[in-house]
């Protein structure tokens, strides 16, 4: 897959703009809060996800105008397409070539990208709920059934839930727990099943990127921990601590993926920079793995993603995006110019300019991979 175009209305701080990025790098570089984390999360919102950033729709709005447009043109499935994105009234309406869609989750399954962003350290940093997600929006983009399977969980979580609290007031509504029990079993297993698949995938390919990361010198682990290792019995034997409780008190609701580095709790022991490397290889095996399942190669959307680390951790990076179409954030382009060959995009003020950084007479920057960066226009 690759994005063609943007263009936008009314959408954060972004200029009426037409971007039209390469196919290869984008650097899109500029001062802070010019605008460089919305053209990404623009871009970000077509992948038919919510905004990385947690973001309400209604704040993807510009302050006082009444609605947002963006309209993304986009060559998959060998042929280009069109998606267009209208944000009004907290609402969203969706047209796929001119066609409205149900729902915006419909788009997913036609653009595909991944996302680091600095958010996304909470995968390492924060708790269960974090990792969890991680795993269920990769699951949601690659195999078309799960989210339904997630959803139809969830309900019957809370349906369940509520009659947990109930119970002790109406204790003939305990009879009703199996029902319960089974529809929540039915949907738990295949969802424990998917995302053990998909850590097994991503363990090995995270695994590699981590080592070319840090030289060969830390090695990365990757497993599930189910918090009920047999849910149904589980469920069963455990009736009277949920009543007292009033929540269900293990499930894929409560499962974790654990993350090490050389056998220690990454969350405990690892430095930022560590850190960092870890969700980008997590990001990196998400984006391998999305090929493998979908055979189109998502886009790589990277915010503000060389903080932190060392330059030989840059280098690495920076030259093993080649297959991709990538878009990486920074506020001195200098510091991108080991990209691939590409493009380099001036943000200033909400609007996007190709531009390199300012030349003296006949400088050209060029990068260690030989890779001359210099006006792009
Ligand atoms: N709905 C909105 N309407 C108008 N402006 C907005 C809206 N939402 C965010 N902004 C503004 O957009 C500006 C750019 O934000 P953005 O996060 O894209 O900056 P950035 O270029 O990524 O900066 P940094 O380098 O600090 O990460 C900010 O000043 C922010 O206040
Ligand atoms: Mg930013």
């Amino acid at each position: 897959m690759r994005i063609v175009s943007l263009s936008c209305r009314d959408y954060r701080n972004l200029a009426p703009l037409c971007f039209s990025p390469k196919p290869e790098g984008n650097v899109l570089w500029g001062q802070n809060a010019q605008g460089k984390t919305n053209l990404l999360e623009a871009l970000w919102i077509f992948t038919g996800g919510r905004s990385f950033r947690g973001a309400k729709d209604s704040e993807l709005v510009r302050h006082g105008a009444a609605g947002a447009r963006l309209l993304l043109s986009f060559y998959s499935e060998e042929r280009e397409q069109s998606a267009e994105i209208r944000i009004a009234g907290g609402r969203r309406q969706v047209l796929l070539n001119g066609i409205a869609l149900h729902s915006p989750g419909e788009l997913v399954g036609h653009v595909y990208a991944v996302i680091f962003s600095p958010e996304h350290l909470a995968l390492v940093r924060g708790g269960p709920a974090n990792r969890r997600s991680f795993m269920d929006a990769a699951l949601c983009q690659m195999k078309p059934g799960y989210a339904g399977i997630l959803s139809r969980y969830h309900r019957a979580l809370s349906q369940r839930n509520a009659l947990l609290k109930d119970i002790p007031r109406h204790w003939e509504l305990e009879d009703t727990l199996p029902i319960w029990d089974a529809r929540l079993v039915q949907d738990g297993e295949r969802i424990v099943s998917q995302r053990k698949a998909f850590l097994s995938r991503l363990s090995v390919f995270a695994s590699s990127v981590y080592a070319g990361l840090s030289h060969g010198a830390e090695s990365l682990q990757i497993f599930y921990h189910a918090s009920a290792p047999n849910f149904a019995d589980n469920l069963q034997k455990e009736h009277k601590q949920d009543i007292r409780q009033g929540f269900t008190g293990a499930g894929p609701h409560r499962d974790d993926m654990v993350l090490q580095l050389n056998d220690s709790s990454a969350r405990s022991y690892a430095s930022q920079g560590q850190k960092r490397s870890i969700v980008l290889a997590l990001k990196l095996a998400e984006a391998h793995i999305l090929e493998e399942c979908t055979g189109e190669k998502p886009a790589v959307l990277l915010d503000d993603v060389l903080s932190e680390l060392d330059s030989a951790r840059q280098d690495y990076l920076l030259n093993h995006l080649s297959q991709y179409q990538v878009f990486i954030t920074c506020c001195e382009p200098q510091q991108a110019m080991n990209l691939h060959s590409g493009g380099l995009f001036r943000v200033e003020n909400g609007m996007v300019t190709a531009a390199g950084p300012e030349k003296r007479k006949g400088e050209v920057y060029v990068s260690s991979s030989g890779t001359e960066h210099g006006d792009t226009k």
